[in-house]
């Protein structure tokens, strides 16, 4: 088997790479990635060249997704602008790598004829109040920011190509990640690494918000059974029953990394938050019989928090410059 992982080189696409090559030794995985901003070759290190390859590329760039797709057996495609704070000051790549990427995949997959693997957030489907029922399968699309509406658009891309030209493609909507090598624009790392720099964590509003927590390497092995068990033409929601408070998250962190659990600044909020995710994971835990690993939150935050303090080399070269950006939209 040799997939080709588009967006390897990120959070997410990296942690997937690991796990693929720590569960299936005798798999080849082929990363292709445009090395945006967000994506580093660092989160790769240590994979041998006789089962990794890399190629520096944009899946916008027909010829380039073209050749690589003909080259493997299925793709697994993560590759995407992934920040909401980023979408609401500069739409534009979103729309590049989100739709028009995702429709370049589709032609190489069609052409080629190969197994395609969409990886999507639940963000598509908007937000819910706190006593709405959780997302699932059948849930309407509700998009409310350039992000979203731009993975919205790319999943409909893929259920179009699934219906119109029998592309043997699944779809997988996850909740939000958290984990080793995720960006530190995004919500938990920054908070480790402020207090890291003797700064105090900082919530958007009232902290009120919620998201539905997954560890990475869940959601890795989430996606690996929809890709050797699941239906193809078929949606899998994930996600692993995390839902917490924004205000409950930082309070975690900070009780973690010994710190005063009240000592944290509310900033400006972002515009068009969304209020509340969560994800019902029921039909990939009962059809594929999937369940994740990191069942505790606090377990897989400490583990977290760790890699951060361990792995400082990693996140600095990211850091002054994101908060730089941070400062200029107030938060
Ligand atoms: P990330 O921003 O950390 O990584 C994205 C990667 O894609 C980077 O390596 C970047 O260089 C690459 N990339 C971007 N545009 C590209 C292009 N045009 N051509 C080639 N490579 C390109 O993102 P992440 O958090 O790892 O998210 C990965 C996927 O998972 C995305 O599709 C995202 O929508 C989805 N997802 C993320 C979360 C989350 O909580 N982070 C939750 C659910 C779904
Ligand atoms: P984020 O990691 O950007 O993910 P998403 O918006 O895609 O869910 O943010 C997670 C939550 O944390 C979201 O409600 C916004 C909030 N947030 C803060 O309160 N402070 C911060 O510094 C950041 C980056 C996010």
């Amino acid at each position: 088997m040799k997939i080709l992982v588009t967006g390897g080189a990120g959070f997410i696409g990296s942690n997937f790479v690991r796990f693929i090559y720590n569960e299936r030794p005798d798999w080849y995985i082929n990363v292709l990635d445009s090395l945006t901003y967000a994506g580093n070759t660092k989160n790769l290190d240590g994979l041998e060249p006789s089962r990794y390859s890399f190629i520096k590329g944009d899946i916008c760039d027909e010829a380039t997704i073209d050749a690589a797709v003909a080259d493997c057996d299925a793709v697994v495609h993560f590759a995407a602008e992934t920040h909401v704070d980023n979408s609401v000051h500069n739409p534009r790549p979103f729309v590049d790598s989100n739709i028009v990427g995702t429709f370049q995949v589709l032609e190489a997959v069609r052409k080629h004829n190969k197994r395609l693997h969409h990886i999507s957030t639940d963000e598509v489907y908007g937000d819910l109040e706190p006593g709405d029922s959780k997302f699932n399968e059948k849930t309407p699309y509700n998009p409310s920011s350039p992000y979203s509406a731009t993975k919205a658009g790319s999943d409909h891309l893929v259920q179009a190509w699934i219906r119109s030209f029998e592309v043997q493609a699944t779809i997988s909507n996850c909740s939000n990640n958290y984990g080793p090598y995720q960006h530190v624009e995004k919500f938990i790392p920054r908070q480790i690494t402020e207090i890291l720099e003797g700064r105090k964590p900082k919530l958007y509003g009232n902290g009120q918000n919620i998201r539905d927590w997954i560890h990475a390497e869940d959601h890795s092995s989430g996606v690996l059974a929809i890709l050797e068990k699941g239906k193809v033409g078929e949606t899998y929601l994930i996600g692993a029953n995390g839902e917490k408070t924004n205000q409950e998250v930082v309070e975690s962190i900070l009780g973690l990394m010994g710190k005063n659990k009240a000592d944290y600044e509310h900033v400006n909020d972002r515009p068009g938050h969304d209020l509340r995710y969560a994800i019902d994971s029921t039909k990939i835990r009962t059809e594929l019989g999937w369940q994740p690993r990191y069942t505790d939150f606090k377990d897989g935050l400490a583990q977290t928090i760790d890699w951060y303090k361990q792995n400082e080399a990693w996140w600095k070269p990211q850091k002054t410059q994101t908060e730089a950006k941070y400062k200029e939209l107030g938060r």
